[in-house]
């Protein structure tokens, strides 16, 4: 005889098990009411308004907008400062005209939309507990610590070095690999391009710039920092790239849960790519500003590492994601850092005596330590990485 106490144990232990299945399970099974697991304290929950922030949680936000066709032309400069300005006033910008064809955004939208529809049973060939695994399918945010689950299921892509990565890939859909890496190797090429404009507009890209009245002393310093500029291009081309494909089902009660909770990413930069469902919603001026998506560009943001590396003058702002009751939503977060064994720190030029240095030095491995010991939503680890002096 199973006793009373043992067997409300027995449920509660199946009823887990049944929500690491993923949230569109939960949907696909015809599920009305967002279960216990799922539902945020009230100050949490979306449009919860408090007096700072006036209820103004619904406000659709213009972000800055970037030309990137415009910054390789006669006005790189012009986009350069508003580039500098929207990385430290919002943490946030559109990318237009960025050059990848709408082809292959697109088939990355839908060849992700049909690995989400594949039955559990192919999806779940690729759950692991494993965070250094080359390929993760997951639910919630950070399944193994979260006490509140989000309404997300996701896939996480490791893209460096492709060749070791690749074979660990779905190979489901027939042409997930192929539209995936010809997506990830366009994206990488962008973040590459955008951590040149980046630096310049942090005034540090010493271009080549000779003229005949330089002296000799200058050109000599002045091919020193190129020699430094490049290394830490060079650095970023073998850097880390992660993927993560992100399903948000529809919710039957979307004001009580969250799709993602408020976080920083991780890392230097991060180009979103959604399809035309809103969701993402960014801290802006102490209120939530929803993001309104424009369909080909990219939502660009700043990561800790950028902050870090910029001494706090580039903003990693905190995001988190809404659900609703109707639509699937899909995005595709490209997240770009230094390789992983690499020191992150406050670029040496940026830190003088009237700006001292404000973050300790930084690795991987210290935020893998940190995602392992904490609740990652409750405090930022950027804002461990903080010198308080
Ligand atoms: C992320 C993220 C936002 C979104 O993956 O880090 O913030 O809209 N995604 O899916
Ligand atoms: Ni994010």
């Amino acid at each position: 005889m199973v006793l009373p106490e043992e067997s409300r144990k027995a449920d509660y232990d199946s009823l887990e098990i049944q929500y690491l299945k993923g949230v569109k399970y939960l949907f696909e099974n015809g599920i009305e009411h967002v279960p216990k697991k799922y539902i945020l304290p009230a100050s949490d929950r979306p449009n919860f308004v408090n007096e700072r922030s006036h209820g103004a949680d619904n406000f659709n936000l213009e972000l800055p907008i970037i030309d990137f066709a415009e910054l390789q032309g006669p006005n790189r400069s012009e986009v350069l400062n508003s580039l500098a300005s929207a990385c430290e006033n919002y943490g946030f910008f559109q990318l237009l005209n960025h050059g990848i064809p709408y082809e292959i955004t697109s088939n990355m939208v839908d060849v992700s939309k049909r690995f989400f529809e594949l039955p559990f049973s192919e999806r779940e060939k690729y759950m692991s507990a494993d965070m250094g695994s080359p390929v993760r399918y997951g639910t919630s945010y950070n399944q193994t610590n979260d006490d509140v689950f989000c309404w997300r299921d996701f896939l996480k892509l490791v893209c460096h070095p492709l060749p070791d990565a690749l074979p660990h890939w779905p190979s489901s859909p027939l042409d997930f690999r192929k539209l995936a890496v010809s997506y990830a190797k366009e994206v990488k090429f962008l973040f590459l391009m955008l951590v040149d404009a980046i630096l310049e507009s942090l005034g540090l890209m010493n271009k080549k710039n000779k003229t005949e009245e330089n002296d000799e002393d200058e050109d000599k310093n002045k091919e020193e920092d190129e020699d430094e500029d490049e290394e830490i291009l060079k650095e970023f081309e073998d850097g880390s790239q992660l993927m993560v494909l992100n399903c948000y089902p529809p919710c039957p009660q979307p004001d009580l849960t969250l799709g993602m909770p408020p976080h920083s990413d991780y890392g230097f930069l991060t180009l979103l790519l959604q399809d035309e469902v809103k969701g993402l919603q960014i801290q802006h001026k102490e209120n939530w500003v929803t993001v309104k998506p424009i369909p080909g560009s990219f939502v660009v943001n700043v990561g800790d590492h950028l902050e870090i590396f910029s001494n706090g003058r580039f903003k990693s702002v905190l995001h988190k994601v809404l659900v609703n009751p109707m639509d699937y939503r899909i995005s595709v977060a490209s997240l770009h850092c230094l390789p992983f064994k690499s020191i992150v720190q406050p670029c040496p030029k940026l830190v003088s005596e009237t700006n001292p240095r404000h973050y300790m030095d930084t690795n991987f491995a210290s935020f893998i330590e940190y995602l392992k010991s904490r609740d990652s939503t409750k405090e930022n680890f950027l804002h461990s990485r903080k010198l308080t002096s």
